[in-house]
């Protein structure tokens, strides 16, 4: 092996793998590619576009893990490519840079990720209370404190990419929104102001019956490839669950919906 391969500092030669092709097809393509001290995995794709494959397509914006465009997959795992360092992997290894499975591609490393904006448009919005005018709002600080950890995210789309029910599972896409989604909904239904059930939106029974929350096993991948940190798992589809379970299971409300059923 060179210096130049194993030496701790300076430039130094990667191998890079990186998946090329359309809807039609495509494959994997080998670079030997130079990388300086303190890049990331985006500074390496710049690169190539500047010295090897001036047509490799790529989508980004801020270099700055905030606009959430740059997701892709780096050894098979999902990752932002501005926010994955260089230095976290040897200097030996071969790094293979995929486009997202969970989506279609458009072409190269850019994925087709309109799938989420149909399941964001799904989601009902915050219903305003009646009796309160906006500026007369007020919320506990901890209410505004557990939905701000949620507010966080960048929609990078990396949980929905990861999440198993869709990742290989086209067939089960238009009953399950995901976990970005999912979250969305916790959000709202632990929202102190969301008057979504007096207008008669029962939130946890739609997140159930309509999104797909049953078929979320908390395996918790969402959660380890959020670049955010956003424990979606823990802080928002598990108290989801158990709320929507002790709806199903509480027997005032098993007998207000029977009664209401009768009325109707
Ligand atoms: S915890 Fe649920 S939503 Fe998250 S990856 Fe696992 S199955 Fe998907
Ligand atoms: S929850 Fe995290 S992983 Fe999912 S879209 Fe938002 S920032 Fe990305
Ligand atoms: S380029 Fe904006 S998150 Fe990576």
């Amino acid at each position: 092996m060179s210096e130049q391969q194993t030496g701790q500092s300076g430039a130094y030669q990667a191998h890079f793998r990186v998946w090329r092709g359309d809807p039609d097809g495509g494959g994997l393509t080998d670079f030997r590619v130079e990388v300086h001290e303190g890049e990331v995995v985006l500074d390496i794709v710049h690169r190539l576009q500047a010295t090897q494959a001036p047509d490799l397509a790529v989508r980004w914006n801020c270099k700055a893990g905030k606009c959430g465009s740059c997701s892709a997959e780096i050894n098979g795992r999902p990752r932002l490519l501005c926010m994955t360092r260089m230095s976290v992997f040897d200097r030996a290894e071969t790094i293979t840079v995929t486009p997202m499975r969970g989506f279609p591609v458009v072409r190269d490393l850019v994925t087709d990720v309109s799938f989420n904006y149909a399941k964001a448009r799904e989601i009902p919005a915050f219903v305003p209370p009646e009796e309160l005018a906006p500026g007369e709002y007020r919320m506990q600080q901890e209410d505004v404190s557990r939905s701000q950890e949620f507010r966080k995210c960048i929609e990078c789309f990396l949980c929905q990419d990861t999440c198993h029910v869709v990742r290989d599972h086209e067939e089960n896409k238009s009953a399950f929104a995901g976990p970005r989604f999912l979250m969305r909904i916790a959000e709202l239904d632990m929202h102190p102001l969301d008057a979504a059930s007096a207008a008669g939106l029962d939130r946890k029974r739609t997140a159930q019956d309509a999104h797909g929350l049953g078929y979320c096993n908390i395996t918790k991948c969402c959660t380890e490839v959020c670049p955010e940190g956003i424990k979606i798992t823990d802080n928002a589809l598990i108290p989801l669950k158990e709320r929507a379970a002790d709806r199903k299971y509480d027997p005032l409300v098993w007998l207000g919906s029977k009664i209401r059923r009768r009325k109707e």
